[in-house]
């Protein structure tokens, strides 16, 4: 592969679709009897300890209330297993359907929140609200993971990375540099 190549301009609205980090995963929620999923590719980590994920809930979406209100979400993380799911869950509202149901996925109950974990997923996070002063203005929440399940195997899941246009890559070929890292950026 070369290291450098011609560039085009791009809009800068595009940017996201290459800095849109990913894995997508599928965030639950829960208050006041409803229950909800919804898919999410929005999501940054922003610190290991305590371990903080930021992430943008528009507004508009039947989660961002059952959110904010419950301060509250599981962040379950799926393969290329659940790809239609995932993508049914991003093109359908809680609003109207129950997704668990209709997505044919296994709601068990967490540890730490009220939130669902989704069994069929590769690994799920509890959160629970750290720090909602973005919330108005960004609708960005900065959630602290609070208790974490994660499957034994495999070892690197062939997670789903969005590219926009309804393109996803597929997380595959795994490369170490271990031995080329400082030992300090190695301990997390
Ligand atoms: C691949 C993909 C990624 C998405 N990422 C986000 C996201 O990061 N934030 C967001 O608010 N909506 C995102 N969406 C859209 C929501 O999943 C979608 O609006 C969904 O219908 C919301 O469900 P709800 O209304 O039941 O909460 C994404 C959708 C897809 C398909």
């Amino acid at each position: 592969m070369t290291r450098r190549s011609e560039k085009i301009d791009l809009p800068v609205a595009k940017v996201r679709r290459y800095l849109e980090p990913g894995p997508i995963v599928l965030m639950t929620s829960a208050f006041g009897g409803a229950r909800n999923i919804m898919t999410m590719g929005w999501h940054t980590v922003m610190e290991f300890t305590p371990s903080l994920i930021g992430c943008v809930i528009a507004a508009g979406n039947h989660s961002f209330e059952l959110v904010r209100k419950s301060r509250e979400c599981v962040i379950n993380l799926p393969t290329t297993a659940l790809t239609d799911e995932v993508v049914g869950i991003g093109n359908t509202s809680g609003a109207e359907v129950d997704k668990f149901a209709k997505f044919a996925l296994t709601p068990q109950p967490a540890r730490r929140v009220a939130a669902p974990l989704i069994r069929e997923c590769h690994a799920n996070f509890e959160c629970k609200l750290a720090d909602g002063a973005l919330i108005d203005k960004y609708n960005f929440f900065i959630f602290e993971v609070v208790k974490a399940h994660v499957a034994r195997t495999p070892r690197h899941p062939r997670t789903l990375h969005y590219t926009g246009d309804g393109v996803f890559m597929v997380a595959g070929k795994i490369i170490s540099r271990r031995r080329q890292f400082r030992p300090a950026l190695l301990s997390e």
